[in-house]
């Protein structure tokens, strides 16, 4: 299943992608907000199943932000309503490709009907071991560090946890992303240069890739063009270009 196009030398183990520019996608063709992330899902379906083959191990995709819930209410529900139809119609395919589905996020925010679909694909995915698809919804990268802070502020108070002890991966093993490597590129869509509250910890040392292109308007080739892009980038983790072997 794993097709690598060889001029790919260096695909990222971890992708994220801020998909962005719907509404725009749909504004510019004269039609409703709604119609712009119908055409959103589409590319989902095909950057999931495109990064899948290409041999990608995480996919983060941010879907819906904390702050997103201040749109307006028939763009809210339309939105939770695409993503519960999205989520029942893929759970076969997620299973016959490997696909792992997690939720990085507040899910208890999300509508009852949502929640369960999102419980039982989660559950019935957990075995899978091709890919990893986190679905950011409901996330908020501020709101992310402040549990965790909580979380190890309460471990440190019943005396389960020393505070001495605490480094970063104790912190990192309090985030949604436990367990799972940082981002190696971030990837946003849509022209906007600005992180938007998206995995603010995480992405400390993932290359950054901004497109003017919409998410619609975002399929196979454009993810080959950002990937390639992140192969010729230089790695240097704060060392020098000497230090890390390529010129
Ligand atoms: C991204 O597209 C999808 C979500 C944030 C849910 P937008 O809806 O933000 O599209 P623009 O930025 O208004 O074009
Ligand atoms: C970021 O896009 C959130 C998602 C893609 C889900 P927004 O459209 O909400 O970001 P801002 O408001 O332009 O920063
Ligand atoms: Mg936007």
């Amino acid at each position: 299943m794993e097709e690598q196009p060889k001029e790919m030398e260096m695909v990222p183990t971890h992708v994220a992608i801020i998909m962005d520019g719907n509404g725009r996608w749909a504004e510019q063709r004269k039609r409703p907000r709604l119609f712009g992330h119908k055409a959103g899902v589409d590319s989902v379906r095909i950057i999931v199943e495109a990064a899948r083959k290409i041999g990608v191990k995480h996919l983060t995709l941010y879907a819906f932000s904390t702050e997103n819930w201040q749109r307006p209410g028939v763009e809210v529900k339309g939105l939770m309503s695409l993503l519960k139809t999205y989520l029942q119609a893929e759970l076969e395919k997620m299973l016959t490709n490997q696909i792992r589905l997690e939720c990085f996020g507040q899910m208890s925010r999300l509508p009852q009907d949502v929640q369960q679909i999102l419980q039982r694909v989660i559950e019935k995915t957990r075995h899978c071991q091709g890919m990893r698809l986190n679905l950011a919804l409901s996330y908020g990268s501020r709101a992310e560090i402040i549990d965790a802070v909580k979380c190890i502020g309460k471990k440190c108070s019943d005396g389960t946890l020393n505070p001495e002890e605490i480094d970063a991966i104790v912190f990192d093993n309090h985030l949604y992303s436990s367990g799972q490597s940082d981002p190696d590129l971030l990837i946003r869509t849509g022209g906007e240069k600005r992180l938007s509250n998206f995995l603010l910890w995480q992405i400390s040392y993932a290359e950054i890739y901004f497109t003017d292109i919409m998410w619609p308007d975002f399929r196979e080739q454009e993810l080959k063009d950002a990937l390639q892009e992140f192969a010729r980038r230089q790695r240097r983790f704060g060392k020098t270009g000497a230090q890390v072997g390529v010129t």
